[in-house]
Formats: C-alpha cells, structure tokens, sequence
C-alpha cells in the first residue's frame, strides 16, 4: 500500500509550487494548493530505474529504446482502446514545446487559433507569443462544463478558424469530455477544415464511470486531422523530467511538424525523461489506481467541506483530474480583491480564475493532490476568511 498521508517537505527544493511563491508574494507560511504537481513521491519503480541509471554513472545522449515505444503502445492500447504505431509517435520535451512547435509548422502568424474558455492558461500565451489570433468560445457552465456549438460553429466560420486546441480532460474542472460531445466537435472541425490540437495530458486521471475517448478515436478519421499531445508526467508526478510524446497520424501534418522540431533542435529529450516514461508505463499501474483512489477521497472531502462550511462557493465535481474548480462570485468580490484575500488573509495559494480567460472571473483553482492533513489546513485557513 502506498502512504500517500505522508508528508513530504518540498522547501527548499526549488519547486515552483512552494518556493517561488514566497519570492512573488512576499509572504511567509503560505500554503499552496495551485500549480498542477502532486505533493506525494513517485511510484518506486520509477525511482529505482533512475537510481540505476545514476549507479551506472554514464549519463551520455540517449534516444528512446524500441521497449519504450511498445511499453507507449500497450499502453494506449489497454488504457484507451487507441491503436498507435511506432512511426506516429514524437517526443518533446513537454506537451507545451510539442505544442508549440506544431503551431508554428502547422499555421501562418494572423491564422485564427481557437481555443476555449475557460482553459489552462499556457493555450493563450502559445497563441498570442506567435502572432496568432486568439479565438475563445465560452464554455456554458453550469453543475460541470459543456460545449455551446452554436458559438463554436458561428466563430470557426466567421473568424476562418484553422485549428482548435482542446483540453481532455479539461484543465479546470475536470471535465472528461464524452465520445458524443467530441464527435460532434470533430464533426464540425472535419466540416470546416479545422485541425485539432488535443491535450490528453492528464489522460489516465480520470475516475470511473467516466472514461477517456482520445479524440483521435471519436469518429471516423479523426486521426487524420488531429495530434494528440500526451506525457505520464502528471499520472506519476514527474512533471519536472519534461517528457512528453505526440502522436499524429497523418504522415503529411507529422512531417511537416517533424521538420519544424528538427529546425528548433528540439528532437533529443533528456534520458532522466525517457527512462521515466518507460518505467511507468511498464510498472506504475498499481501505484495509479492507489493514487486514483486517495484523490477520490480528496476531491469529495473538499466537496464535503465546501458544502457544509462554505456553501457560498459553488465547486464543480471532477469526472478526472485533481483540479477543482471554484466559484466564487456570491461573495461579490473583484478578482484582485479575490486573490489578495486568498493569499494575504487565508495565506493559501490557489490559481486565480481570470487567468484562466474572461469567463474565470471570481473563480479559483484548488489543486487537492496532497496529503489529506494538507489540503484539510488549507481548507479550514480558506474557511476563516471566508466563512463570514
Ligand atoms: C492541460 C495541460 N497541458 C499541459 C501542461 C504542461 O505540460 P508540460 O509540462 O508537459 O509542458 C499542463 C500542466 O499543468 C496541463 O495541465
């Protein structure tokens, strides 16, 4: 049984959850609850393969071994029901740098990129940093989030949208979105021409019923418009190896990306990356479903408090992901009164919701992966200020 109660101190670590915080809020005993790294240490597998990679003590340039790509493919295979092939598959140092990269082999600065609303806010900057034009269709929000085609259709049509980048499961919220609701997205997308960006980066996050569709997987060739963007690298709180694979299809869209990464130099990853990737795939499989479990029990403690203590915040139940979504908007605050509040009062760190695009405003982001003794302090700091 892993001891996911354990709290393990990240001070002084140089984490950017808990110690750059301090720098740029000028604040001491701050708890953050934001950035989207787990608070708990990574399956022993994982770090047993890269302590033998340290024993042998030869860390020379290395490329990924033929184990790593079927350890990939079975993976894809047994978790999603998604059949990839040795040749689809890209590496990159994160699902932000693959991204990226594809953007600018794939679009002209002045195309329009589509993104929704809100998102994780890292799809904006990759847009506007490269002269893109930046499309945003509102989410309808009510108990979780769903797609307004109407909006969706009106603007990828009147704005001549070129690609769309989606979120599955959705950064915030949790939304883990259906085989229906992604058809008719890709529907429209193949309808006008649209090629789709999906980031399925917290792809096997994601609680039962509910269950991932790849939207490579969603409808009849919806591979061959579409990249995929994915890494283990949230699953087994690895995100700072920075490995990341894409896999595209379409041989024509992948050598036009493939080319592009190797202009950029970007084509050898770390081995601490590669060697990561390989180990959890081959061995993590029963430190997730722990870990599935224990974020369970966070998410509905959090659910549970939230209601009982604090029923002027609305909280959006996670179908995936440890990334809750709060509103605030009872309280009737700005967001910077929001945020001062939360970080000089409650002195606990969440992401704010504007940052997230327009329609965050007044909500917050509470990362719940953590041990329970955390996350409850951090919940009884936010009631303190905010009971009232
Ligand atoms: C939806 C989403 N995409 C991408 C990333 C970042 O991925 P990477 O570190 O591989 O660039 C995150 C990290 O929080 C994320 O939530």
């Amino acid at each position: 049984m892993e001891n996911f109660d354990q709290v393990i101190s990240r001070i002084g670590t140089n984490s950017i959850k808990w110690d750059e915080i301090k720098t740029m809020y000028h604040e001491e005993d701050l708890l953050p609850l934001w950035i989207a790294d787990m608070d708990f240490k990574a399956p022993t597998d994982v770090l047993q393969a890269f302590e033998n990679l340290v024993q042998q003590g030869i860390l020379g340039y290395s490329g990924p071994s033929s184990t790593l790509f079927q350890a990939i493919i079975d993976w894809q295979a047994v978790h999603h029901e998604w059949q990839i092939e040795q040749e689809d598959i890209l590496f990159f140092t994160g699902v932000l740098a693959g991204m990226t990269t594809a953007l600018q082999a794939l679009s002209e600065p002045g195309d329009s990129i589509l993104i929704f609303d809100p998102v994780y806010p890292p799809f904006a900057s990759i847009v506007e940093n490269n002269q893109r034009r930046l499309i945003r269709s509102s989410l309808i929000e009510n108990e979780t989030f769903s797609f307004d085609f109407t909006d969706l259709e009106h603007k990828i049509k009147t704005e001549n949208v070129k690609i769309l980048l989606l979120c599955n499961p959705h950064n915030p919220g949790g939304r883990v979105w259906s085989k229906q609701e992604l058809h008719q997205l890709g529907k429209l997308c193949q309808k006008y021409q649209v090629i789709v960006f999906s980031d399925e980066i917290h792809q096997d996050l994601v609680f039962a019923p509910h269950q991932l569709t790849t939207f490579a997987n969603a409808g009849d060739n919806f591979a061959d418009f579409s990249l995929t963007f994915t890494s283990m690298t949230k699953t087994f709180n690895l995100a700072g190896i920075k490995n990341s694979f894409l896999v595209i299809k379409n041989p024509e869209l992948r050598q036009k990306v493939a080319t592009k990464q190797q202009k950029n130099f970007q084509q050898e990853i770390n081995v601490f990356g590669y060697t990561g990737m390989e180990a959890a795939y081959r061995f993590g499989e029963s430190w997730r479903k722990e870990l599935l479990t224990y974020l369970q029990q966070n998410i509905q403690l959090a659910i549970d408090f939230f209601h009982a203590e604090l029923p002027k915040i609305t909280i959006m139940s996670p179908e995936g992901t440890y990334l809750l979504w709060l509103d605030f908007s009872a309280y009737d605050l700005t967001d910077e009164q929001l945020e001062q509040k939360m970080i000089h009062e409650a002195k606990v760190v969440l992401n704010s919701g504007l940052s997230y695009g327009p329609s965050g405003s007044q909500h917050m982001r509470l990362n719940v992966a953590c041990p329970k003794a955390t996350l409850l302090t951090g919940l009884k700091r936010i009631k303190k200020v905010f009971a009232n």
